[in-house]
């Protein structure tokens, strides 16, 4: 049994900074999230870097603290190498590869859908997981097989966050109240009572999302319906198509766990339909807690950890990001 070892994860693919703390038997000592928010408009790239220099000393010093560790301690550096927006991953890249340098600790660059994936297993106990993925850039339905997480299905433009994202800016919504625009959305629709006909578009074990959203900006603009009833209706459809695919990938699989995460798992409405559809096939409805369903970078040290225990490091000279590094690219040898 190695002691004191630890793994710190840096987690900067997108709007979040967060510097996460775990040890090699999963126990997660620091999940400190940073999140950027814009002062109107979605995030830009650049200012989200920004965002994520200029917050990253905080971030660690508070880390350490809440794992009560020093930094001589750590053992491994992972960071999240991709998918993500350039400039937001190359900050954390940047501040792993300075702290892996400084340490003299190997660095491992760790896939962030493989992330969450794992997280979600580590906090919810699931062991072999059909897994639903839903945040602001991710739309996945994925469970393993021979060697690696596969996408059974996904959508086929944005993702079902965003849509939600981008409904509530339309509808002048503001994240000024301290929620995410989702859970505004949420909100209002528990006051809606009329399912409004919108685009359902599943094709084959995809979706696709944009033409429900431009549908139902559009009746927005029309001012015909009440924005509960809009925000009613979009989630009632968009949930679904995604509960659809998810059904169609348990049939296919077979798998005995549901696993729900990402940003959108907070949604009771979402988790209501996964669970309903996952107890119709005897299989166990799993959902991330919040803070290890959103970006954080526990998810990153803890996937670090598995990886590193299986041999992967990331040399420095092939620690550059991946802004496209699809789940299935990547093997998983530490799962048998
Ligand atoms: P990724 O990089 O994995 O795509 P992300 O940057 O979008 O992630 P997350 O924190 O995983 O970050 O997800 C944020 C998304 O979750 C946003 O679209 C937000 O509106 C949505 N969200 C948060 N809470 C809720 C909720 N209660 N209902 C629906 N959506 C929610
Ligand atoms: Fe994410």
């Amino acid at each position: 049994m190695m002691k004191k070892s630890y793994c710190l994860g840096i987690e900067s693919t997108a709007d979040d900074f967060s510097v996460g703390i775990s040890n090699f038997d999963g126990k997660i000592l620091a999940n400190v999230i940073s999140a950027y928010i814009p002062e109107k408009g979605g995030i830009h790239p650049r200012e989200a870097a920004r965002h994520h220099a200029e917050v990253a000393d905080k971030v660690l010093e508070e880390a350490f603290k809440k794992a009560k560790i020093k930094l001589k301690e750590i053992s491994i550096i992972a960071f999240s190498q991709g998918p993500g927006l350039g400039p937001c991953l190359r900050t954390g890249a940047t501040v792993a590869r300075a702290l892996a340098a400084y340490l003299n600790v190997p660095l491992v660059g760790v896939n962030h859908c493989v992330a969450h994936i794992e997280i979600g297993k580590l906090t919810t106990g699931a062991a072999d997981p059909l897994t639903l993925y839903v945040s602001g850039g991710n739309t996945i339905v994925s469970a393993f097989d021979s060697g690696r997480y596969r996408v059974f299905g996904e959508t086929l433009d944005i993702a079902l966050g965003n849509c939600l994202d981008v409904f509530a800016r339309e509808a002048g919504l503001s994240q000024r109240a301290g929620l995410p625009f989702g859970a505004m959305v949420e909100k209002i629709a528990g006051k809606g009572k009329k399912l409004i006909p919108l685009p359902y578009t599943v094709k084959g074990m995809d979706v696709s999302l944009s033409g429900l959203l431009t549908a139902t900006v559009n009746l927005l603009k029309q001012s015909t319906y009440s924005l509960e009833d809009l925000c009613y209706s979009l989630q009632e459809t968009a949930f679904s198509m995604v509960t659809e695919i998810t059904e169609r990938a348990l049939t296919h699989t077979e798998k005995k766990e549901v696993l729900l995460t990402g940003g959108v798992a907070a949604n009771k409405r979402l988790q209501s339909m996964i669970k309903y559809i996952a107890e119709e096939h005897d299989a166990n409805f799993c959902v991330a807690p919040t803070q290890f369903s959103i970006d954080n970078g526990a998810m990153i040290a803890w996937t670090g950890i598995l990886a590193y225990r299986h041999g992967v490091t990331t040399p420095v000279e092939k620690s550059f990001v991946r802004l496209k590094w699809r789940l299935e690219e990547v093997a998983i040898p530490w799962i048998k």
